[in-house]
This record gives structure tokens, C-alpha cells and sequence, in this order.
């Protein structure tokens, strides 16, 4: 039997991106689709968020991508080394009661998140439009795992090289030009990517929710540091979601916070010294 929070499988997605099934039973029990865990990689590193992008059996699996230096200190581990700290699941599930007809619309490395509330609509028995959107052919992700999560998948690339030319809102705006009605439209991906869906869905009169990803740091509502603004009141993205109602979210606000802490993590993603360093050298 695997150990607590070993990563049992480890796989490469992209040169940024990997996933990591690790053993976590209990949480594997109990996460829904749009939960996420809070982990530590190694002793007296910083926790950081990752959404369950699946579960199987005992193990769950979170998508990561490299952006800096606790992302960059957990690839570093390999199969059969175990996580500090895996802690979940936490956040609310995303809502997916009632409904019949919906549009999943992710982004780059929000795909990755995405294909849980696509699977769960689609095993509901909803009939579900999977729109997943990436800069180009090379970084696209989990492309068979969201095709048997959905009724109809469109992968967009912005360069064309791959499937429909363009971003996601240009694939969405199309198919509700062509009639399709949804009861619900579901954003979860760039910031700004999920704020045009939300421009477009309201011309549509279409209930949409949006995935927030600020920055968390204990991630039970004692800090206050994920708040984000939603019908002018403060929530807790940790504990109130991460899902919102995506016409309600103050965008810009949100999108001016993401940038504050910008300077200090580019300054500790050129300090990072992989541990696996020389270790060849002797
Ligand atoms: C609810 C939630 C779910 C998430 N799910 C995923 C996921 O499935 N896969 C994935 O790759 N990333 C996910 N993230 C983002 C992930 O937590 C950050 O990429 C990670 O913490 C970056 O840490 P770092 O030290 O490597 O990078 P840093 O250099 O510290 O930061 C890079 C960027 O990551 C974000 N970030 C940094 N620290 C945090 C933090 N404590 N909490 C949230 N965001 C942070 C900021 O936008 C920052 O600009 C999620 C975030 C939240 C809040
Ligand atoms: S992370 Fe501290 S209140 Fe949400």
C-alpha cells in the first residue's frame, strides 16, 4: 500500500505542466467537482492551492503548472516520495443541480479544472459543449480525458494551429448565434478570458459561473486574503467558493490584485535553486 500522500503517479503534460495522483484516501472519498487541496510539498514550504482535477480509487489527482517557486520545489519530487501536507478537500462543490444544457468554457490550465464540473454535469446527465482554449497545438492538455466528459468538445487554439482559430468567446458566441440555449454556462480559466464570457453570457441572459483563484493562504476564512468582491459585498473565495456568479464579480478589481504581489515572485522565480542541483556531480 502506498504511504500517506505519496505521489504514486507523476505524469508530464507539458515542459510546464504535470499532474500528480497522490495517495490521499480520505479526501478521495469525499472531494467534488470545483474542490480544491491546499499542499505542501516539503517541510516548511508554503501552501499552495491546486484544484482535484479527478479521483481514482484513493488517489487524487491535481494538474499543476510551474509558475514559481513552490510549484517549481514540488516537481522536483518524483514518483513514490510523499507530500508534507495535503489538506482537503476544501471550498465549495460547484453547483450543477438542474441542470440540463450547459456550456464548460476553459483556459489554458484552467482545462484542467474544468474537466471535473464537465464530468460531473455529463455523468448528471447533462448535455454538455466542452470548450477548452490554449495559446497553441503544443500546450494542449487532457484533450481524451474532456472529450469523454462531454457531449461536443471544441478545442481552440489562438493561433489556429490546432481546431477553431480563435479564443474560446469566439467559439461561444458562435454556437449561441447558431440557437443553442444553455441553463447554464460555466468559466473557469484566465481572468480576463472568464470576464469576456461573462460580458457575452450576459447579452445572452445566461447564469454563469466563474472558478476565482486569488491568492490564499490558510484557506478557511481566517485571513482574509482570497476576498474577492461579488454584488459589492466581500466573500471568501475559500470558503464562499471558489465558484461565484460570474455577472456579479468586480473583474477589474480582482484582475488589479492578481498583479500585487507580481514583483516579489518573479524576484524568488529567478532565485530558485532546484535541490536536484549537482547532485550528479559527486
Ligand atoms: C482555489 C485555487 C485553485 C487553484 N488550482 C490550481 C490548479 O489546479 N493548478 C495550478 O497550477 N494552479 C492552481 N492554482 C494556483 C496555484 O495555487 C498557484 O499557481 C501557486 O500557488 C503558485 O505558487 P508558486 O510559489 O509556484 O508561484 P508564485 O511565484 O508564488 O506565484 C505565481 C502566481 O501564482 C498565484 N499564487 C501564488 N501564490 C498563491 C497562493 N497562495 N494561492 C493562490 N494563488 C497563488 C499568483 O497568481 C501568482 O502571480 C489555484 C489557486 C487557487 C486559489
Ligand atoms: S485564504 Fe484566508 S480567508 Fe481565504
Amino acid at each position: 500500500m502506498p504511504e500517506k500522500y505519496e505521489i504514486v503517479t507523476k505524469k508530464v503534460l507539458t515542459p510546464d505542466i504535470s499532474s500528480i495522483s497522490v495517495y490521499a484516501p480520505l479526501i478521495a472519498r469525499k472531494a467534488r467537482a470545483g474542490q480544491f487541496i491546499i499542499l505542501r510539498a516539503t517541510d516548511g514550504g508554503e501552501r499552495i492551492p491546486l484544484t482535484v482535477s479527478s479521483v481514482s480509487g484513493e488517489l487524487v489527482t491535481v494538474v499543476y503548472q510551474k509558475v514559481g517557486d513552490s510549484t517549481m520545489t514540488l516537481d522536483e519530487l518524483a514518483e513514490g516520495e510523499c507530500l508534507c501536507d495535503f489538506v482537503g478537500p476544501l471550498g465549495e462543490p460547484t453547483p450543477t443541480e438542474g441542470v440540463k444544457r450547459a456550456a464548460v468554457v476553459g483556459g489554458g490550465l484552467g482545462c484542467a479544472i474544468a474537466l471535473p464540473v464537465a464530468k460531473a454535469l455529463h455523468d448528471a446527465g447533462a448535455k454538455v459543449d466542452l470548450i477548452g482554449g490554449f495559446r497553441t497545438k503544443d500546450i494542449v492538455i487532457l484533450e481524451d480525458e474532456m472529450r469523454s466528459a462531454c457531449d461536443e468538445l471544441t478545442i481552440c487554439t489562438d493561433d489556429g494551429s490546432y481546431g477553431y482559430a480563435g479564443f474560446t468567446t469566439g467559439k461561444l458566441e458562435e454556437l449561441l448565434k447558431a440557437g443553442e440555449r444553455y441553463d447554464r454556462v460555466y468559466a473557469i480559466g484566465p481572468l480576463v478570458m472568464m470576464k469576456f464570457v461573462c460580458k457575452l453570457t450576459e447579452r445572452y441572459d445566461i447564469p454563469t459561473i466563474v472558478s476565482m483563484n486569488p491568492i490564499m493562504i490558510d484557506g478557511t476564512g481566517m485571513c482574509g486574503c482570497c476576498r474577492v468582491t461579488v454584488d459589492g459585498e466581500v466573500k471568501f473565495a475559500c470558503v464562499d467558493g471558489p465558484d461565484f456568479d460570474g455577472h456579479k464579480i468586480d473583474f477589474d478589481e480582482t484582475i488589479a490584485r492578481a498583479a500585487t504581489y507580481k514583483e516579489f515572485e518573479q524576484r524568488r522565480r529567478a532565485e530558485h535553486k532546484c535541490r536536484l542541483e549537482g547532485m550528479n556531480n559527486g
